[in-house]
């Protein structure tokens, strides 16, 4: 049966058909060489979405000059040896009937001299809040030149068999820095009133339509409000999405944010951020421009898109990291399968943290994101029985794993419910991704037929009398505690064991330890009333945390009046108090209950007795080193191909 009508109904964009109204966001990977042109692990990445279902693809931002790259592996579009890769992600998309073009961009300033090897430009000598570097002011030649640039790379697009082109003209690069008054202060032709502000996009869009002919779609996207003091507001971008249109754009496709504004979480929205945060933006620049507009951000239920569209606030829906976590969303959704879609959590753990550090992009959720080609290695001849003890999220993730690839798979979890640290992380405030995660993962557990024994502890004589072939212990870790004086004392508990229920926090609290978990931690004890401090004894609290996660957190937690003590150390517990040191010196905090968030350390766990039992028995996840779940489930599923 086919589910969503709306959603897999046809969709035009100039003469352009779109067989569904899904398109797949811009998101730069870091897959690309050095030099910005297309790998094999690029096109696996590109044609394993294009086979799920997608209508319409736009490539990730692509940088049409070198000064323009933004990061270390973005991909180019920059010079004529960019073609061969494009035409293997133009012929992979169109394999599955998707349609395919790149986004042309250029960072102006949201770059650095580290990246580029060069000075980063812009139209004005600001430099961007977050970077930081001060930037060359763009002569008028060197505008001119990149206006051509923009132009090769449209048509290098048209000459690779792309679909149509996408003009970045959102989130503060180089088109929004003319754009807007935030970055654009020039005094010339290019700055100075609206007019002028809009001048390089009027040019660039027409060397644009010039390079690729009338009857080609070009789709601009705009940041349908920049949301920074001083910036571009809804209104202003009206003002230029109508231009636009009166231009000949074929589409707008409408985000919002530049990096100045980005940890108020509307670009790349976290956890704490609810759902389709900018689809009354879409709606509202909809109602004023009659040509197509696509919405994105956080759209992660189809049943939420289909919404969209049937009331008609947007035309299209582009999704990001929904692609990331499941690239057979639509084929899923269509089919009525709903509930075996990997959703994005939005915990921006696995991909923008990862990309903001210029490290390749990964998603918690779905180890295969960036490693299609490892994932497509043969299936084993050999099948075997293997033990997963351990039902977290890596003994999930490497039992799925097994499943898939045809062994017999028995999983250990010795509590009554599988989950591991996510049933925790699912508590505090805001957190629930983490319960999304856990349940499609136990789903994933039953619609495999794997061997699931709860308040089962996985040992040696039951592997050795059932012969397992292989073992990857998953056992996770346990919480430490210091040795501060007093630790011993019944004021003090553990975090996970407060969250999960199974100890009590009364009165003032004190939390030591505010990393990521110490401070969630905190937010669920304030909003249950209770007066909390957290004692952190690195210089920032939730350092650990991403980005706008992170400003949300410490906004909400100032907002209740939790006391956040950075730079201080318990010195010791007594039963009513703690003693503390920080830069103002010694001091005490009243606390009828200290709960301990202090990190954590593997636990011992089987693996050296299976060893003797199972000849190849491994330690995964947590088990070998604490870290995010992202890296639990990574390993585990990693584990699990080697078998
Ligand atoms: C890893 C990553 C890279 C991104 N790169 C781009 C980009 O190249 N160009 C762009 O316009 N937006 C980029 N974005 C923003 C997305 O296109 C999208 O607007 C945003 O992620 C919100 O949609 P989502 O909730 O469906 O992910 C990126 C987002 C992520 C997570
Ligand atoms: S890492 Fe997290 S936010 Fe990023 S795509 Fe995966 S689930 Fe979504």
């Amino acid at each position: 049966m086919e589910s969503f009508v709306n959603l897999f109904s046809t969709g035009r964009i100039k003469q352009m058909e779109i067989k569904n109204r899904v398109f797949m966001a811009p998101m730069v990977r870091n897959y690309a060489d050095a030099q910005g042109f297309i790998t094999p692990r690029y096109t696996a990445h590109i044609r394993s979405i294009a086979s799920g279902g997608v209508g319409a693809m736009i490539l990730e931002a692509s940088f049409v000059s070198d000064e323009g790259k933004g990061f270390a592996n973005e991909l180019g579009i920059h010079r004529d040896e960019c073609l061969p890769g494009l035409r293997d992600l133009v012929e992979a998309a169109h394999r599955y009937g998707a349609v395919i073009g790149p986004q042309l961009y250029h960072a102006g300033r949201q770059t650095a001299s580290a990246i580029s090897g060069m000075q980063p430009v812009a139209p004005s000598a600001i430099p961007d809040p977050t970077i930081n570097e001060v930037p060359r002011v763009l002569e008028m030649d060197e505008i001119h030149r990149i206006v051509e640039a923009y132009a090769q790379g449209a048509g290098r697009a048209r000459e690779a068999g792309c679909d149509f082109v996408e003009i970045h003209g959102a989130h503060g690069y180089l088109i929004t820095q003319f754009l807007s008054p935030f970055s654009n202060r020039r005094e010339d032709d290019y700055g100075g009133t609206p007019g002028k502000r809009i001048r390089f996009l009027e040019e660039v869009y027409r060397a644009v339509r010039q390079a690729v002919g009338n009857n080609y779609p070009v789709i601009v996207r705009l940041s349908g409000d920049e949301m920074v003091p001083g910036g571009l507001g809804v209104e202003d971008c009206i003002a230029i999405a109508q231009r636009l249109e009166e231009w000949g754009a074929d589409a707008l496709h409408v985000s919002a944010g530049n990096y100045a504004s980005y940890e108020l979480g509307y670009m790349i929205s976290p956890m704490a951020i609810e759902d389709g945060p900018l689809v009354p933006l879409a709606q509202h620049i909809k109602g004023r421009v009659n040509i197509p507009v696509i919405t994105v951000g956080k759209i992660r239920h189809p049943e939420l898109a289909e919404e969209i569209l049937s009331t008609g606030k947007a035309d299209f829906i582009a999704l990001g990291r929904p692609f990331l976590a499941d690239p057979e969303w639509p084929s899923k959704a269509k089919a009525g399968r709903t509930e075996e879609i990997n959703r994005c959590i939005a915990c921006n753990q696995g991909c923008i943290t990862r990309l903001f550090a210029q490290q390749d992009v990964w998603c918690t959720v779905n180890p295969q994101t960036g490693r299609e080609e490892i994932f497509a290695t043969p299936l084993p001849v050999i099948k075997q029985k293997v033990l997963v003890a351990g039902g977290g999220p890596a003994g999930m993730s490497a039992a799925k794993v097994l499943a898939e690839r045809g062994h017999q798979v028995v999983l250990c979890e010795e509590l009554k419910d599988l989950g591991g640290q996510l049933i925790a992380a699912a508590i505090p405030p805001y957190r629930s991704g983490w319960e999304l995660l856990r349940s499609y993962l136990v789903g994933e557990m039953a619609r495999l037929g794997i061997d699931v024994r709860l308040n089962t502890k996985a040992t040696a004589d039951m592997a050795q009398q059932e012969g397992f072939d292989s073992a990857i212990v998953a056992v996770g870790a346990h919480p430490v505690r210091l040795n501060i004086p007093g630790i011993q004392h019944a004021n003090v508990v553990v975090g996970r064991d407060v969250l999960e229920g199974h100890s009590q926090a009364k009165g003032k609290v004190v939390v030591a330890g505010g990393g990521c978990a110490g401070a969630q931690t905190a937010e669920y004890l304030a909003v249950l009333g209770h007066e909390v401090s957290i004692v952190e004894m690195l210089g920032e609290i939730a350092q650990d945390a991403p980005r706008a996660e992170r400003e949300l957190l410490l906004g909400r937690l100032q907002k209740m009046g939790v006391k956040l003590m950075n730079n201080t150390k318990i010195m010791s517990i007594g039963e009513n108090k703690v003693s503390i040191e920080s830069p103002a010196g010694l001091a005490e905090l009243p606390a009828d209950t200290v709960v301990i968030c202090l990190g954590s350390a593997p636990n011992d766990g089987i693996a050296d007795a299976l060893q003797k039992v199972v000849s190849h028995t491994v330690k995964t996840g947590d088990a070998v080193r604490p870290r995010k779940v992202t890296e639990a489930i990574e390993e585990g599923a990693l584990e699990a191909l080697k078998i």
